[in-house]
């Protein structure tokens, strides 16, 4: 049994199975990232581009590091070093590092769609490490792994992301996947950050962040996106701390343990608090652990496929 595609696009239509089988394969890598040689052979004579057209920390040296665990070669591009400043597009940069014979490829672009091209184009196996405003996948499953681990299940779990959601594809593939696995997921943030629609996906809404904290099992906190001009969205990063960040004070109110979840980079004293991100409740990295494993896991599943 392997996986239904030949690519990870996104977690939108990904099957429960799908889902089920990385998750599960993850745990075995996560057992190996912790021994004291953490390399297997398993990619060895693949070769993986990291395709990275927006900054990044943990999704790209997380891939990287799972690529050089499985004994890939890795080849690692940043737009801003390339021909791309002289204004080559996407498709001839791509079609050119295939020329290369690669065999697969981690693209992060700021244009949703991106990865759904890429993979029209090129023979390479495509995952996508974020694509504008779209999906996450890989950041997605790893939030579903951190909290099957906590929890022992994802099936009725109630998890809030809260925030910014209008500009996050972090968001998209939580929702997306978490509503797959059979869990209960609700979002919280202002009306103007809130995508038009968003019920359609099957979540519940919230913009108290008091009114949802007595039913909730983990709150997933979204960074403020500066870089896509959130700032804009409400008055001051003042007042939405005030209304919407998590702080210890407001977890205590709630009288439940709930658990922290942030993808990164955490803007800290705006969405979360500094001692809740680095308190008992903050699983944030854990998440960059898993991120690993989960990424080792989805390379293994894709590289190996017949
Ligand atoms: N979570 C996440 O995507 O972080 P980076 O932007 O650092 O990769």
């Amino acid at each position: 049994m392997g996986l239904s595609s030949r690519h990870l696009l996104g977690l939108q239509g990904t099957p429960r199975e799908d889902i089920q089988l990385i998750l599960d394969t993850a745990v075995s890598f996560k057992e190996i990232i912790n021994r004291p040689i953490k390399k297997v052979p398993t990619l060895q004579g693949k070769t993986i581009v990291n395709l990275f057209f927006e900054n990044s920390t943990r999704t790209r040296t997380s891939f990287e590091l799972a690529e050089r665990r499985l004994s890939a070669d890795v080849l690692n591009f940043a737009a801003s070093t390339s021909s791309v400043s002289k204004g080559e597009t996407l498709k001839d940069t791509a079609r050119n590092i295939e020329a290369m014979k690669i065999d697969m490829v981690v693209v992060r672009h700021g244009a949703a769609g991106s990865a759904h091209f890429l993979s029209r184009i090129i023979d390479a196996n495509v995952i996508n490490g974020g694509d504008g405003q779209h999906e996450h996948p890989t950041q997605g499953l790893l939030d579903m792994y951190t909290l099957r681990e906590k929890f022992g299940r994802l099936e009725g779990l109630h998890v809030c992301i809260v925030g910014d959601i209008l500009h996050s594809r972090v968001a998209r593939s939580n929702i997306y996947g978490l509503k797959t696995m059979g869990a209960r997921v609700s979002v919280c943030g202002p009306a103007t950050l809130m995508p038009r629609g968003i019920e359609r996906m099957g979540v519940e809404v919230y913009h108290h962040l008091d009114d949802v904290l007595p039913t909730v099992d983990a709150l997933n906190v979204l960074r403020i996106q500066m870089e896509r001009e959130a700032g804009g969205y409400f008055p001051s990063l003042r007042e939405f701390h005030r209304y919407f960040g998590v702080t210890k004070e407001r977890l205590d109110r709630a009288g439940r343990p709930i658990t922290i979840l942030h993808p990164g980079p955490i803007n800290r004293d705006v969405e979360l608090s500094a001692d809740v991100a680095d308190g008992p409740q903050s699983l944030i990295l854990e998440q960059v652990q898993n991120g690993v494993a989960v990424r080792m896991a989805v390379l293994y599943l894709l590289g190996t496929q017949s």
